[in-house]
């Protein structure tokens, strides 16, 4: 058994934004279709969406949601999406190299209801590959405008007379290739002209570019210094960007559920260093935004893309054809969210917003339907287990394990982030070591109120239609060891999130 000792230091690194547990939808597999809209004559349809679907995304919550893509943005045309469905054309949406079919049933409408009746903010992304800049100020003055125009009076006859207010609005997506094949300098000329113009409709729009970075991009053929070469290009403007967009794909875990302990590591490994993309995208911010207008990061992409669901990169296993974006989502894919969480949270002074890819059955989605039946799975109770932390203020924490690291990398098995709020705090332990327990030690004045634990038999445990229930928070056991010391025994593979009524775990 190992042992750990846990430090919650009082010293707040920040708020960490509702932004940072975003989600990211786009016209791709059976993610919007199917997933979110099927349409308002299907059974158990509210408005159009699965029920089950909005009732299990409400209980997250989602306070986010980005959308229409992904590469299928640089596709879209938004009016293709308003007006009476049956005059809607259809059209061919493009992503990640394949058609999408799109009876454009679901438009800018629908989906600013889904994000009403979730009360989650929404972030529209522009087509700058296939649009113009005049189809984005359009876009943005039908949606926000207060003032009667034709757009606005379009907006009322289409059934919404009140603007939505949209504040985040994307230019582009991954520009640097299926977005436009763009260079960094090319790409900074069409920003600067989106963004000048659309400034003009609103003010009050804060715009997310496209960046560029992750591990082995000259390996890949990218540019390392694109985020640089950009923001450069823009010189005195680079304060027409509000957010820089990174993507983190984890792709080196092996196969989605028959790994081995070294792929097991492996994923939890590229979890972690999602956090240096972030620290690495912030210091090339910092170092050339102007004094007063900080830039900040936007992971508008995040989660594992297994081989499984995709024919290009790493992973020797069999690859599924046709390509759905749908893959198992284990135990071990919500430890590795639960541990890119703790990164969101280090860096919450400079990370504006992160996006789950996808919110429903493609990629690592909170949800997985099939026919009436919809699954939370695994990644769905590690995003219940942080719910505590969003909006909180984030607390430095210090791990003590007594023993060498776990896995090849040699990481501390047990690692935590922690929050407060209102004078009570809350801390989320993961016991990443495949094989051990571990007992963690914690110092805390207040009491216990909530303790929970997600964990199973086996890293690879899923949640299926016949058994959804196998990866799912149950009570963790708390003990007390008086003089405000606190003691949990996490098994192997685990994660959980133990909440105090009031802050006041040991200080230093
Ligand atoms: O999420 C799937 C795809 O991954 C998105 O469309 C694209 O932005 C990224 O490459």
């Amino acid at each position: 058994m190992i042992e750990a000792r846990v430090i919650v230091d009082d010293q707040p690194i920040g708020i960490i934004s509702p932004r940072v547990y975003g989600h990211f939808a786009e016209h791709l597999g059976r993610c919007c279709y199917g997933g979110l809209w099927i349409g308002r004559d299907a059974a158990g349809n509210t408005d159009g969406f699965r029920t089950d679907v909005l009732d299990a995304l409400r209980e997250l919550p989602v306070p986010l949601i980005r959308w229409p893509g992904g590469c299928y943005a640089d596709h879209y045309h938004w009016r293709d999406g308003i007006g009476a469905p049956a005059t809607r054309p259809a059209t061919l949406g493009m992503s990640c190299g394949l058609h999408v079919p799109d009876d454009n049933a679901l438009g800018t409408h629908e989906f600013l209801s889904l994000c009403d009746q979730l009360e989650a903010e929404p972030y529209l992304a522009g087509n700058v590959g296939t649009g113009s800049v005049q189809e984005f100020c359009d876009w943005i003055e039908y949606v926000n405008e207060t003032v009667a125009t034709k757009l606005t009076s379009e907006r009322a006859a289409n059934g919404r007379r009140d603007p939505w207010a949209v504040r985040l609005w994307g230019i582009g997506n991954e520009s640097w290739d299926c977005g436009g094949r763009f260079d960094a300098v090319s790409y900074a000329h069409e920003y600067r002209r989106f963004a000048a113009m659309a400034r003009h409709v609103d003010p009050r729009a804060e715009f997310v570019a496209v960046g560029l970075e992750d591990d082995g991009l000259p390996e890949m053929g990218m540019d390392p210094h694109w985020n640089a070469r950009f923001l450069a290009e823009l010189g005195s403007d680079v304060d027409l960007v509000d957010h820089l967009s990174i993507h983190r794909y984890w792709v080196h875990g092996g196969a989605e559920a028959a790994f081995d302990e070294a792929d097991y590591y492996a994923l939890l490994d590229e979890a972690d260093g999602t956090e240096r993309l972030i620290e690495r995208t912030a210091r090339t911010l910092a170092g050339a935004a102007k004094p007063g207008h900080p830039i900040s990061v936007a992971l508008d992409e995040w989660g594992v893309w297994h081989p499984e669901a995709r024919s290009w990169g790493p992973g020797n296993v069999a690859r599924r054809t046709p390509v759905t974006f749908e893959q198992a989502n284990t135990l071990r894919d919500a430890l590795a969210a639960g541990i890119a969480f703790e990164g969101f949270h280090r860096q919450c002074r400079v990370l504006s917003m992160a996006n789950l890819a996808q919110i429903v059955n493609v990629l690592q989605s909170v949800l997985a339907t099939a026919g009436p039946v919809c699954v939370r799975t695994p990644t769905y109770h590690a995003f219940a287990l942080h719910r505590v932390h969003i909006g909180a203020e984030a607390l430095r924490v210090e791990v003590e394990v007594n023993v060498d690291g776990s896995g090849p990398t040699g990481r501390p098995a047990l690692s935590a982030t922690a929050s407060t709020r209102g004078g009570g705090f809350a801390v989320t332990l993961i016991n990443r070591d495949y094989r051990r327990s571990v007992i963690a030690n914690i110092r805390a004045a207040g009491a216990v109120s909530s303790s929970r634990l997600l964990a199973a038999d086996s890293p690879d445990a899923v949640n299926t239609p016949a058994d959804p229930n196998r990866v799912s928070p149950r009570h963790l056991v708390v003990e007390s060891q008086g003089s405000g010391s606190y003691s949990t025994v996490l098994p192997p593979h685990s994660m959980a999130t133990i909440e105090f009524a009031a802050r006041g775990a040991e200080r230093h």
